[in-house]
C-alpha cells in the first residue's frame, strides 16, 4: 500500500498564499492530490497554484475570507460541482492580534475568533455534506501549542486554538461512523511571516525552551497533514498532535 499516495483526491488548503498552508499545499500536491488553495488574497495564493502547476502538479487558487459563510459555502458548492467531490480539508488559515486582556479591544477578539474559529466551522459544515455523501473525507484543523497551554498577550488566539481542539473532537465523534476523520496538529514555533518579527532576543529564549533546540519549518507540519490525510491515517480521529520539539510534552 502506497501509504501517502493522494492522486484523484481532492484537497481544500485555507491560507495557502504563505507559510505553514503553502507548504501544505504544496506537499499534497506533490503526492498527487489536487489542490484548491485558499486566502483573501487572490493574486497571492495564485501565485502558489501556479507555482504547483509549474513544477507539474495539480492546483487552482480561490479567494475567500473564511469567516465569511456564504462565501465559503458558495465557493464549497462551486469546488464540489467543479470535481464531483471533496476528499481533504485543511483548516490551516489563521490570524493573531496579540495584546494582553487589559487593552484587547473586540475587535482584536473578534476578528480572531472569527478567522481561526468560526473559519474552521464555515469550511467544516461546508464539505460535510459532500463527505458524507461519500462516506470518506479527511480534516486536518491547525491548532497552537498555546491552545494548551495559554499564552501571555494572546487571550483570544489561545482561546480560539483551544476551541479547535474541542471543535476537532466533537466533529471527529459525530462524523467517524460515515468514514470522515477529524484530527487537529499544534505547531510550536515554526518560522513563518506570523512569527518573523519577534525579537532576537525572544527567540533565543524560546529556543532554549526547546529540547530539540531549533524553530521549526512549515514543512515540519506539511509532512504529518500529509500522514493523516494518507491511507496510513485511516485509524486515527479526534486526536491533537503537537509538532513543536519537544517544547510541549504532555
Ligand atoms: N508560525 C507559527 O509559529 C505557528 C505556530 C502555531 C500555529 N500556527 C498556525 O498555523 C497556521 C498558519 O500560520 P503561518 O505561520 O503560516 O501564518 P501566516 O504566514 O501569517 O499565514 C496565514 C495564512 O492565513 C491566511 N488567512 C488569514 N486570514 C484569512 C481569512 N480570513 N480567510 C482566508 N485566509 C486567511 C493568510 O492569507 P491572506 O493574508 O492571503 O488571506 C495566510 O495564507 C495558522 O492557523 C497559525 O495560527 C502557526
Amino acid at each position: 500500500m502506497q501509504m501517502n499516495d493522494l492522486t484523484d483526491k481532492i484537497a481544500i488548503v485555507t491560507g495557502a498564499s504563505r507559510g505553514i498552508g503553502q507548504s501544505i499545499a504544496e506537499t499534497l500536491a506533490e503526492n498527487g492530490a489536487h489542490v484548491v488553495c485558499v486566502s483573501r488574497n487572490l493574486e497571492a495564493v495564485s501565485a502558489v497554484a501556479r507555482q504547483i502547476e509549474s513544477s507539474g502538479f495539480k492546483a487552482q487558487a480561490a479567494a475567500c475570507s473564511v469567516g465569511n459563510h456564504d462565501e465559503v459555502a458558495s465557493l464549497v458548492k462551486s469546488i464540489t460541482e467543479e470535481h464531483g467531490r471533496v476528499d481533504i480539508l485543511v483548516n490551516n488559515a489563521g490570524i493573531t492580534r496579540d495584546t494582553l486582556i487589559m487593552r484587547m479591544s473586540q475587535a482584536d477578539w473578534d476578528a480572531v475568533l472569527d478567522t481561526n474559529l468560526k473559519g474552521a466551522f464555515n469550511t467544516t459544515k461546508a464539505v460535510t455534506r459532500p463527505m458524507m455523501r461519500q462516506r470518506a473525507g479527511r480534516i486536518i484543523n491547525i491548532s497552537s501549542v498555546v491552545g494548551i497551554s495559554g499564552n501571555a498577550g494572546q487571550a483570544n488566539y489561545s482561546a480560539s486554538k483551544a476551541g479547535l481542539i474541542g471543535f476537532t473532537k466533537a466533529t471527529a465523534r459525530e462524523l467517524a461512523s460515515r468514514g470522515i476523520t477529524v484530527n487537529c496538529i499544534a505547531p510550536g514555533y515554526i518560522e513563518t511571516a506570523m512569527t518573523a518579527d519577534l525579537k532576537e532576543n525572544l527567540k533565543a529564549e524560546m529556543i532554549k525552551q526547546i529540547p530539540l533546540g531549533k524553530i521549526g519549518k512549515p514543512g515540519d507540519i506539511a509532512a504529518l497533514v500529509l500522514f493523516l490525510a494518507g491511507e496510513g491515517a485511516g485509524y486515527i480521529t479526534g486526536q491533537t498532535y503537537a509538532v513543536d520539539g519537544g517544547m510541549t510534552m504532555t
